[in-house]
């Protein structure tokens, strides 16, 4: 298992969309899926691999209700869409989680890379579309 052999230091260039809110966002999230790898990988005990998966899960929410605001403020056409996006993959984590909680699964590296894909394409995807809106409207 080699998911923490390279630990960048900030968010990849390919990931910003140029708003620095969001961009900090999105490097915490991914922060806090790499804490949650750590602690798997090296055998942290269940409070903690938990308390990191709870923190992660917390953080996910946290991030699409701030997106969601910035996106109603700016009228962006594609909200509904974007939000019915985040809203899939908050119940897919919080179930996760609860499930993580009450012993039906263990955090696994597998799930935890399939998180960790889904925010990456996310950003890459819907996320840089609405970048590319708000950078025209001079939103930085
Ligand atoms: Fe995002
Ligand atoms: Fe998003």
């Amino acid at each position: 298992m080699n998911c923490c052999t390279e630990t960048p230091t900030e968010l990849p260039e390919k990931l910003k969309i140029g708003i620095r809110g969001v961009d900090d966002d999105h490097w915490i999230l991914l922060s806090l899926v790499r804490e949650v790898q750590e602690a798997v990988a090296h055998g942290h005990g269940k409070e903690v691999t938990h308390k990191a998966l709870d923190t992660l899960v917390a953080y996910v929410r946290v991030h699409f209700n701030r997106e969601e605001r910035i996106l109603r403020h700016h009228q962006f056409p594609d909200l509904a869409a974007h939000k019915a996006a985040h809203d899939s993959f908050a119940r897919q984590t919080m179930e996760y989680f609860v499930d993580v909680q009450g012993g039906v699964t263990d955090v696994s590296q597998d799930m935890l890379a399939y998180l960790k894909k889904w925010i990456v394409e996310h950003i890459m995807g819907m996320d840089q579309e609405y970048g590319e809106y708000l950078r025209e409207r001079g939103v930085r």
